[in-house]
């Protein structure tokens, strides 16, 4: 395989855009072009026909599956910290995150989940393609000094699956429990559910994680 032009290919069609932005922005191209290593990485399988204007159809389900997940999180969450504070709004993160997971999972037929790469559950560390994504999402975070969520997407071939993954920035809100001032009362319930928990000491605006897709290669036969 002649992974060199198809690395070009991949740099002029480069998938990492701005989540608001319809194409794909200069810079986002420059950070991948300075990623050598993870261009390489990615370039397998790359067909995405961005070049033509089209949005892949599953890009677009992908899209819409996180942006889904992230409303009814960020609504129940809003809503138990409202009526019983944030430590009875553990239970939102808890145990509705995995179920809103397995409820869009189920639906669409692609893996839907949340991972980072300081994770306070376990079951949510990064696979490593989550891994070379999250530290690409907070590279270019970090150089571009903005906060706008990023996306990823790489169409799966010969076997591989589809994968998208989108960033999600730490807001106000999230300090509560994920900041660095988080109340004695939730560090303790913290700590006796999560004795080995990274997400703690965030900064608003920093990458907090990623929602994460990924499309079983039998759906890529279109
Ligand atoms: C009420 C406390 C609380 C608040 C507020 C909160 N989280 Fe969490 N968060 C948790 C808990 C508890 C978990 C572990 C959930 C689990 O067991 O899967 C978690 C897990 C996560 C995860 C999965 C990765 C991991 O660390 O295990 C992400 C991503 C995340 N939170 C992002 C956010 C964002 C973004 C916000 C703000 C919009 C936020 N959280 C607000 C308590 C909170």
């Amino acid at each position: 395989m002649n992974i060199r032009s198809k690395c070009k290919v991949y740099s002029n069609r480069c998938t990492w855009r701005s989540a608001e932005v319809a194409l794909p922005t200069m810079s986002v191209c420059r950070a991948i072009r300075n990623a050598v290593r993870f261009a390489v990485l990615v370039c397998f399988g790359m067909t995405m026909n961005v070049a033509s204007g089209e949005e892949d159809p599953l890009l677009l389900e992908s899209r819409d599956l996180t942006k889904a997940f992230a409303s009814r999180l960020t609504g129940e969450l809003t809503a138990a910290i409202e009526k019983g504070g944030p430590v009875l709004a553990i239970e939102v993160c808890k145990e509705r995150a995995p179920q809103i997971a397995s409820e869009l999972s189920r639906k669409s037929g692609a893996k839907v989940s949340r991972t980072s790469a300081r994770y306070r559950n376990p079951t949510n560390a990064p696979e490593p393609w989550q891994q070379e994504v999250l530290e690409h999402f907070a590279q270019e975070m970090s150089s571009a000094g903005s906060t706008q969520p990023l996306e990823y997407f790489v169409r799966g071939s010969d076997g591989e699956p589809t994968r998208y993954a989108r960033a999600i920035p730490t807001g106000g809100v999230c300090l509560l429990c994920h900041g660095s001032n988080v109340s004695d009362d939730l560090l303790k319930v913290l700590g006796a559910e999560y004795p080995f928990d990274q997400a703690l000491g965030y900064e608003a605006g920093a990458l907090r994680g990623a929602f994460s897709v990924s499309w079983p290669s039998e759906e890529v036969s279109q």
